[in-house]
């Protein structure tokens, strides 16, 4: 079964048709990566991670950030070598084979329809906030808050989600004007939080750093990886950079660098300012976020604390003082998280319309507007799921959720690469891993040491997930698969192909779309 392997020389053919015009350089990619990866992980998460691991929440920050350079690293590498859509499920299918691709793909919906749901989670969250701050509505818990933390039906993540898949339909992408604006917005939103909250710091709030132990700063550091997840839009405009070997690992450690120098301000300036020690229950035990217990015991709290906001950063910043710029802030988070929402689903689609094409998938699903030119079909069917995710479920267990398959796909991708170094040496790389023997393994080893500091709960789902994969493949896609019937085709340049999930940028022209 190893054997149905996509030949690496068919899926490059095409490529090299195509001949992008390479404009982007360091300064470029490291703003794609900025504007991809900043989003619901620093707003809202900050929270869960606080309750996961108090104050030792900045040593989650930073293992998240080193495992993700790791695998940014090694994700370059087959990006620039295979840079096609599809990413790393197109990867393994050239390197490992079709079921591990299919497991790869399989596990690519957990990270971008979960992720895109989480995102929409974490903006309902600043949503409810804004209309309390501005307008005085205050919304019921039970049309804010899915079942599993006490409420009924989070409506606005649920509307939110609809929303964002009609702009897809319709063929909407963020132009480089407004992923531009949506970055410095998000830089300035973060850089006032810090400014602010930096100077009312109190040592003391740090003490005991690490309540729970190092298993809650793992635990926290498995969750917070979602504040990172979205570097790969740097990864894939590989075939699009000036000198891939010197400008992307300047755009992916540059942007994750910035990142991680930003979460860590933020994460100092919430834990100095306000505190942020976890809730704990009868036994001294941290209650476990998004449940209803932690719901519970926070309408119990005297004072609210950090820990129980939806809307960390700008509940912090009113906590402080500063109620109209904790109100901008969150104004700003408002306006930025659709953005990545709207970038995950496009991932997503871009996934399923390649297994569909690949015959993995019903190819009914790869079907392209005739006017929209969008595959509105897969689309719809990816946008319906994501707005019910979003309206049942919390955001840490959706965020959680979609770092399992993340995570797997990172360390497949780290382990491709090290296969195709022994079995195909000669290859023409643009970009190499550097020091590949220690970067690649340790990158599997990271991913794997998050993945298992996940939730029972979570791996559970994940394992629950890649078994039902496991039955659509030999029961479905085995049989319909173009490799295993012998066909080899590749698409790439197929005018109708709908444009790849990458924000565009001034100068570049994305294949099958227009410039922006
Ligand atoms: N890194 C993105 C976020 O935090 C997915 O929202």
């Amino acid at each position: 079964m190893f054997a149905r392997v996509k030949p690496l020389d068919a899926i490059l053919a095409t490529a090299e048709k195509k001949s992008l015009h390479r404009s982007l350089g360091a300064f470029q990619l490291t703003m794609l990566g900025v504007g991809a990866v900043i989003g619901t992980g620093i707003f809202v998460l900050t929270a869960e991670a606080a309750q996961k691991a108090g104050p030792g929440m900045m040593l989650s920050f930073i293992i998240a950030g080193v495992v993700c350079a790791v695998a940014a690293l090694c994700y370059a590498e087959m990006s620039s070598m295979v840079p096609v859509s599809g990413s790393a499920y197109t990867y393994s299918y050239a390197v490992m084979g079709e079921l591990m691709a299919w497991m790869v793909g399989w596990a690519l919906v957990l990270e971008y329809a979960v992720a895109a749901g989480a995102v929409a989670v974490g903006w309902s969250g600043y949503f409810v906030g804004l209309l309390r701050q501005f307008f005085g509505l205050e919304l019921s818990h039970a049309l804010t808050a899915g079942p599993i933390d006490g409420g009924l039906f989070n409506m606005p993540a649920f509307i939110i989600s609809l929303f964002v898949t009609w702009l897809l339909v319709i063929g909407t992408r963020e132009s480089a004007f407004v992923n531009a604006i949506l970055v410095t917005i998000k830089i300035a939103a973060l850089t006032l939080f810090v400014v602010l909250a930096l100077p009312v710091m109190n040592s003391h709030n740090f003490e005991p750093f690490a309540p729970l132990g190092f298993g809650g700063v793992s635990a926290a550091a498995a969750s917070i990886f979602f504040a990172y997840v979205g570097f790969d839009a740097v990864s894939t405009a590989a075939e699009e950079t000036k000198n891939p070997q010197r400008n992307m690992p300047i755009g992916l450690i540059g942007s994750l660098t910035i990142c991680t120098i930003f979460y860590l301000l933020v994460a100092a300036g919430v834990i100095g300012s306000v505190g942020a020690q976890p809730l704990l229950d009868a036994n001294g035990v941290g209650i476990s976020p998004g449940t209803k217990e932690l719901t519970a015991a926070c309408a119990a709290q005297a004072h609210e604390v950090v820990v129980c906001s939806k809307e960390a950063l700008a509940w912090t910043l009113r906590e402080i003082g500063w109620t109209q710029i904790g109100n901008l802030v969150g104004l700003a988070a408002g306006l930025a998280l659709p953005s990545v929402i709207l970038m995950m689903m496009f991932g997503q689609t871009r996934i399923f319309f390649v297994m569909s094409r690949d015959g993995l998938l019903p190819e009914r699903l790869s079907k392209v507007h005739p006017k929209y030119h969008t595959p509105h079909v897969v689309t719809i069917i990816t946008g319906v799921f994501v707005a019910f995710f979003a309206a049942l479920f919390p955001v840490g267990a959706l965020a959680d959720i979609s770092n399992s398959g993340t995570l797997f796909a990172f360390a497949m991708v780290a382990v491709a690469v090290m296969v195709l170094r022994k079995t195909d040496p000669n290859r023409v790389r643009p970009f190499r891993t550097p020091a590949v023997a220690v970067v690649a393994p340790l990158a599997i080893v990271g991913c794997a040491y998050l993945f298992f500091s996940l939730s029972l709960y979570t791996l559970e789902l994940f394992f629950g997930w890649a078994i039902v994969g496991l039955f659509v493949y030999f029961l479905y896609s085995r049989h319909h698969s173009h490799v295993g019937r012998g066909i080899v085709e590749v698409h790439e340049d197929d005018p109708e192909t709908p444009p790849q999930p990458v924000p565009p940028l001034p100068g570049v022209h994305t294949p099958g779309g227009s410039d922006a």
